[in-house]
């Protein structure tokens, strides 16, 4: 993770210390420089030569016996360079333009550029900040002893930032209690938990892209009664998904409860137009996610967000159609970009006028009445109509959510 995290910043400290270019270098050679430089730069109890007797084994294992000499010439090198005061330093973003922001805290220049100017300045430097932050594990408790259990069982928890059922894990491992495994508790982000729990209650409720599953426990942990379809386009997924929800379900009641798993695409629903609450938590390109999943800033190209926003918008349509008169779509992602999010509402908004939108803020002074929103300070958690959590700034991923509802047909 830590290379993940760092791997713009460990390229460039490798540059200065390698005689040839990193783009002629082997992937086995260069991923056992980036490993070796990680540890002597960020991990302080690694001694030196460890780290970089751990590398050569590395290059000579993956048969690349010849390069050797070269990594630990490399590695060598940049050990003199790095100071024990260096080693410890703690992490700060710094930098008041888009390039040093994006050098300091290991980021693609195209996104930091993108979330100055949506964001501003200061955001973005604590969302790049956050994104270099080992992740906060929240939990979502779904009984009244779940905590007490937890407490007894060596688990350090606070309070979450946002939710009355959020806890934050500050010390222990809470896979490994029986609270967790007898599902007493699930490991969810709060703007998560905070997008499900907005959805309230329904009779018919749709989730339309439901894997892993984590919305979906929370809905049927709101709606014990109600009819709950989630459907899944990958069988695979849509398998774990039908053992979760069985795992998590009270012995005794029917296997899955309330929740019906289907393996389908939600641009071709199988369904007829009767839910009256449909969330659509779209494949997304995870920009808000970062912390957990570094991989994808080095994967992800400007080009990925106009092909994820043409699948979005067909997913949101699809669903769209299945909603009855007055019944409310949610639409969320766990992204930054404008592409993902405003735009994909504001299109199918333009293109249909039998739907408005819904202000966010209705739903959070419901959640802050009934007791389970305990942030009080609403307007910093909307964008307009629009719910907009971002990581750094908020305690938790960065998600983004609308509401659009279906107006009730007029009489002639
Ligand atoms: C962001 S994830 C959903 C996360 C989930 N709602 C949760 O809270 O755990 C998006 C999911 O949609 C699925 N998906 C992608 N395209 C789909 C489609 N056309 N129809 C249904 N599901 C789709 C993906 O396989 C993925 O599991």
């Amino acid at each position: 993770m830590g290379v993940l995290r760092w791997r713009a910043l460990l390229d460039a400290e490798i540059s200065g210390s390698s005689s040839q270019p990193l783009s002629k270098l082997d992937p086995e050679i260069l991923t056992a420089l980036r490993l070796g430089t990680y540890q002597l730069r960020w991990l302080t109890r690694i001694p030196a030569r460890a780290a970089i007797n751990e590398s050569v084994e590395l290059v000579k294992r993956a048969r690349k016996r010849s390069a050797a000499p070269f990594v630990n010439a490399v590695l060598r090198k940049l050990t003199s360079a790095v100071s024990e005061e260096l080693r410890s330093q703690p992490f700060e973003v710094v930098g008041d333009s888009p390039q040093t922001i994006a050098d300091r805290s290991a980021h693609p220049l195209w996104l930091v550029q993108r979330w100055v100017q949506a964001y501003g300045l200061e955001s973005t430097r604590r969302i790049a900040g956050h994104n270099q932050s080992i992740k906060i594990t929240a939990v979502r408790l779904r009984h009244p002893q779940a905590e007490a259990q937890l407490r007894t069982e060596g688990i350090d928890l606070i309070p979450g930032g946002l939710l009355a059922a959020a806890r934050r894990v500050q010390g222990g491992d809470i896979t490994n209690t029986a609270t967790f495994r007898s599902e007493l508790c699930v490991i969810q982000d709060e703007a998560s938990q905070l997008v499900a729990a907005m959805l309230g209650t329904g009779a018919q409720i749709l989730d339309c892209c439901a894997a892993p599953g984590g919305k979906t426990l929370a809905l049927a942990d709101h709606n014990p009664k109600s009819r709950i379809i989630a459907a899944e386009l990958h069988s695979h997924r849509a398998r774990l998904l039908r053992s979760l929800v069985q795992a998590h379900h009270p012995a005794g009641e029917r296997e899955t409860g309330n929740i019906y798993v289907v393996a389908a695409d939600a641009c071709h629903l199988p369904f007829v137009n009767n839910f009256d609450r449909i969330l659509v938590d779209a494949p997304c390109s995870g920009t808000g996610t970062l912390s957990r999943n570094p991989e994808i800033k080095w994967r992800l190209t400007e080009k990925d967000l106009s092909d994820l926003h043409r699948r979005q918008l067909e997913i949101v349509r699809s669903a769209m159609a299945q909603l009855t008169a007055g019944g409310r779509l949610f639409y969320s992602t766990c992204s930054l970009e404008r592409e993902e999010n405003e735009d994909v509402v504001e299109q199918v908004l333009a293109e249909n006028k039998a739907y408005r939108v819904v202000p966010c803020e209705v739903e959070l002074k419901r959640l802050q009445l009934e007791g389970e929103l305990t942030c009080q300070d609403l307007s910093s958690l909307t964008s307009g109509p629009y719910l907009r959590t971002l990581p750094g700034v908020h305690p938790c991923d960065g998600f983004f959510c609308a509401i659009l509802e279906r107006m009730e047909l007029l009489a002639e």
